[in-house]
């Protein structure tokens, strides 16, 4: 397990927003829900796109490559063509600034 990573200052992840760290090789997308932070791998599950940057509809992204979606609150695969879930990951907030960490 490594240690936390600096996403970004909390005032660059408002509300609606997104941010990409990397925990070594890990790709972490952390998203700003209504003012609630969710982190998750930056990869789908069904053919490795990148997550951020699709579209959000409360708590789900779709994936802008064909159109899965996860449940960003669990990583749950909500429908095809994905089945798998995303890893999700711990995200906190600490002198103004976002941290998260790949900790499997
Ligand atoms: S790579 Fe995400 S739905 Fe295919």
């Amino acid at each position: 397990m490594t240690d936390w990573i600096r996403v970004c200052a909390t005032s660059d992840l408002l509300p609606g927003e997104f941010q990409v760290a990397f925990d070594g090789d890990t790709a972490i997308a952390v998203f700003n829900i209504d003012g609630s932070l969710y982190a998750v791998e930056d990869i789908c599950t069904h053919d490795g796109g990148e997550l951020a940057g699709g579209p959000i509809e409360g708590f789900e992204v779709e994936c802008p490559r064909h159109g899965a979606k996860f449940d960003l609150r669990t990583g749950e695969a909500l429908c095809a063509p994905a089945y798998v879930p995303i890893a999700k990951f711990p995200v906190k907030i600490e002198n103004d600034q976002v941290w998260t960490r790949d900790d499997r």
